[in-house]
């Protein structure tokens, strides 16, 4: 059993989950790899932008997806990971709703995902991964020993994203985010091409008025039970 040898521990979700920083937290913990897949998508739409494109011209959306160069880097001074696309540092663009509607929007093109498929797994390296995303589960690690399915309410992971936009000076409202995190979620769970859903064998985490270290210690006890 490949897993056996190369453990791969998939959390999947909607955005806002908080899969992102508990995919970190628990990468840490483990001294695993960790592959945040939704940086992939996002560089794609970023590099699509970049050039100019139709974000709904799946031909050359697709070509552009197979071309884009993306490389992460980690300063290794504790500071988060950068996004390097064709070149560029674009970490810091990445991050906007505007990138995030983009890869929402190229995220539905089947080509896309084919060619990001074997980048996704050649994360997989010893001693293990955790891989972040909407498929992760279900289509690009699907022999995975432990998949979670990471979900909080609507109006909670736009709290959430709320306060981190506040944090960063950015002035969005509430009732705006909300918006968008509901069109998004009918978009991801709606697309015919691995549409946003808990994969057969994932367990379910709802993380609503949870704090994050309690949905770490849950994770963790899911690897460990895992291995026993
Ligand atoms: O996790 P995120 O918000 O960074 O992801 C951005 C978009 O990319 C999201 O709207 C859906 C898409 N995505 C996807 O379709 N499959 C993945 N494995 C990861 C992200």
């Amino acid at each position: 059993m490949p897993d056996k040898i190369l453990p791969v521990l998939t959390i999947d979700g909607p955005s806002g989950s908080g899969k992102g920083t508990v995919s970190r937290m628990v990468a840490e913990t483990l001294g695993w790899h960790l592959l945040d897949s939704g940086a992939l998508y996002r560089a794609v739409g970023f590099a699509a932008g970049m050039e100019g494109l139709d974000l709904s011209d799946s031909e050359a959306v697709t070509r552009c997806a197979q071309t884009t160069k993306i490389a992460f880097h980690d300063p290794g001074d504790g500071s988060e990971t950068r996004v390097i696309v064709n070149g560029m540092d674009a970490t810091d663009e990445l991050r906007t709703e505007t990138c995030g509607a983009a890869a929402s929007a190229i995220a539905a093109i089947a080509g896309v995902r084919a060619a990001l498929f074997d980048k996704q797994r050649a994360f997989r390296k010893a001693p293990g991964l955790v891989a972040d995303g909407r498929d992760m589960g279900t289509v690009i690690f699907p022999d995975a020993g432990v998949k979670v399915f990471l979900t909080a309410s609507a109006e909670e992971r736009a709290k959430r994203r709320h306060k981190q936009l506040k944090e960063k000076g950015l002035g969005v409202t509430l009732a705006a985010l909300l918006r968008e995190i509901q069109a998004r979620d009918v978009r991801d769970a709606g697309r015919a091409v691995a549409p946003l859903k808990p994969a057969a064998d994932a367990t379910v985490i709802d993380s609503t008025g949870m704090p994050v270290e309690r949905v770490v210690a849950a994770v963790l006890e899911l690897v460990r039970k895992g291995r026993d």
